[in-house]
């Protein structure tokens, strides 16, 4: 398998039997904020895409967002890229993992797979064809549609509602297996709800 979901299967389960399904609004309007305690060759969205061409706004539906990214990472065109996103959940004061964890080993291969969480509220969005390009083609531009950045029935499992967050880490590897010197790590924080329970 190209991909490597590592997420429990008794989660999927709890789920389903529950039949509860959350929602993670978006609370900041500027979307991506950079990870805390990043380390050396750690870029931020800014490391990935030049955002001048696109902007978010927010109304009490969550935020929206519309424009262009261009991509400018400085990896190569058969580089390898990873995709690592976990969702982490505010305790007290103090970030905490949950179950919620998954790992693509070739992102590239599975931008467009429709059943992957970003598919649903990122690429299935981007109106021009950038399937050869990724994330590795600096300079080219990624044209969104507008849209609102509903992450309604993407979370499965159990939550408590609360203070959320995702973390999320792309990371590339030349044809030699050795990985570039620079990685991008940044963060999606909002609140989770229950919206439906039966
Ligand atoms: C996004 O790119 C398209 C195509 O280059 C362009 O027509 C459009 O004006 C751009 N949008 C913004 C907000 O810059």
């Amino acid at each position: 398998m190209e991909l490597e979901l590592i997420l429990l299967a008794i989660l999927a389960i709890i789920s389903h039997a529950n039949g509860a399904e959350y929602e993670l609004v978006v609370v900041d309007e500027d979307i991506f904020s950079s990870c805390p305690d990043a380390g050396p060759g750690t870029l931020d969205i800014h490391g990935l895409f030049d955002m001048s061409e696109f902007s978010t706004s927010m109304d009490s539906d969550g935020v929206t967002v519309s424009g262009n990214t261009t991509m400018v990472w400085d990896i190569q065109v058969d580089d390898r890229v990873t995709l690592s996103i976990n969702l982490l959940y505010l305790d007290r004061g103090t970030w905490k993992p949950t179950m919620f964890s998954l790992f693509s080993q070739d992102f590239c291969k599975a931008m467009y797979e429709k059943n992957q969480i970003w598919y649903k509220v990122w690429t299935q969005h981007i109106s021009n064809d950038i399937k050869d390009k990724c994330l590795n083609n600096p300079g080219t531009k990624i044209i969104l549609e507008t849209y609102l950045v509903s992450l309604t029935t993407t979370i499965p499992g159990q939550f408590r509602e609360g203070h959320y967050k995702y973390n999320i880490v792309f990371r590339a590897f030349d044809s030699s297996g050795a990985e570039r010197p620079t990685r991008i790590c940044y963060e999606i924080l909002g609140d989770i709800f229950k919206v439906r329970r039966q």
